[in-house]
């Protein structure tokens, strides 16, 4: 591929999704969008480059942008946010929210529902303390072949090998076969949306618990900075934010602070607070 074409390609990516593709990842072009050029009958990736420059809009866009995202998760990925959230996040917000017995969690990069699921499996292993509560996890991601695959709440083998205890897989999972499907419960304790983290996500309302895990991590600084910026306007002035291992709000948004011992999660920062209390 060109230069010029490897330019065009990967701004019409980025524009569409926010995601940075590196000259050095070039190759994922070839890999990815082969498939893309042959449903749309182009016989190899020039071709289909060719086709967008002409209609660089659409449903190929979409597919070009969806082939594009990895959509890499496995349950209770990390452990460790699954932890803080049972042990700190929700006894806090069953303390805080009291009166109105609500959570809202969003889930801002869900990918194939690994993710919503396993806080899902968590709110229900702890149900006697949410007796009466409305709790609801919002999952959305831009890959609507991964909302799908997250409907479906169907997983291989390896994929529930990834993460899950066993005692979990046998408690909320049926045999399907050669698969596994989360069980209908835990399926319908989450509802999913498609959603580009580049829009504006208001009218999705506020949320007490936003994890947006692994995704930052494709986005170029300005983007990241939009993109924490855009979700701190959804947060409730005690709500909390988790990112992936490898991301930080540390020099690209100043809207946030650390919640001190606890990594990769991060508050309003005090004035930002303030702006959602009146
Ligand atoms: C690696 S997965 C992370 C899944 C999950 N959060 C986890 O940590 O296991 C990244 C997800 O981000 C999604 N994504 C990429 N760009 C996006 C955007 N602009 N808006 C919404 N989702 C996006 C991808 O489709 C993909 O499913």
């Amino acid at each position: 591929m060109n230069s010029a074409d490897f330019e065009f390609i990967s701004s019409l990516i980025k524009g569409g999704s926010g995601l940075v593709l590196t000259a050095d990842k070039g190759y994922l072009l070839e890999s990815r969008l082969g498939p893309v050029a042959h449903k749309y009958g182009h016989a190899n990736l020039d071709a289909l480059i060719a086709a967008l420059r002409l209609t660089p809009r659409g449903q190929m866009l979409t597919d070009v942008v969806e082939a594009m995202t990895t959509n890499e998760s496995f349950f209770f990925r990390d452990g460790k946010p699954f932890d803080m959230f049972r042990n700190k996040f929700l006894p806090d917000i069953l303390a805080r929210n009291a009166v109105s017995k609500t959570l809202r969690i969003w889930c801002a990069a869900a990918s194939t529902g690994q993710e919503p699921y396993s806080l899902a499996m968590l709110l229900t292993e702890e149900a006697s303390k949410l007796q009466g509560w409305n709790c609801q996890i919002l999952a959305t991601d831009i890959s609507n072949e991964a909302l799908d695959r997250a409907r479906s709440g169907i997983y291989t083998h390896f994929e529930v090998q990834r993460g899950l205890a066993i005692q979990r897989l046998i408690k909320f999972f049926e045999k399907q076969g050669e698969l596994w499907q989360i069980k209908p419960e835990i399926r319908n304790m989450v509802q999913y949306r498609q959603f580009n983290l580049l829009h504006d996500p208001r009218p999705f309302g506020r949320f007490d618990v936003v994890f947006c895990r692994n995704v930052l991590i494709y986005f170029d600084q300005p983007t990241k900075t939009q993109v924490l910026n855009s979700i701190s306007t959804v947060m409730d002035k005690d709500a909390v934010l988790l990112l992936g291992g490898a991301e930080t709000v540390f020099g690209i948004s100043d809207v946030f602070k650390p919640v001190a011992d606890h990594f990769g999660v991060y508050s309003l920062a005090a004035n930002e607070s303030l702006k959602r209390a009146v």
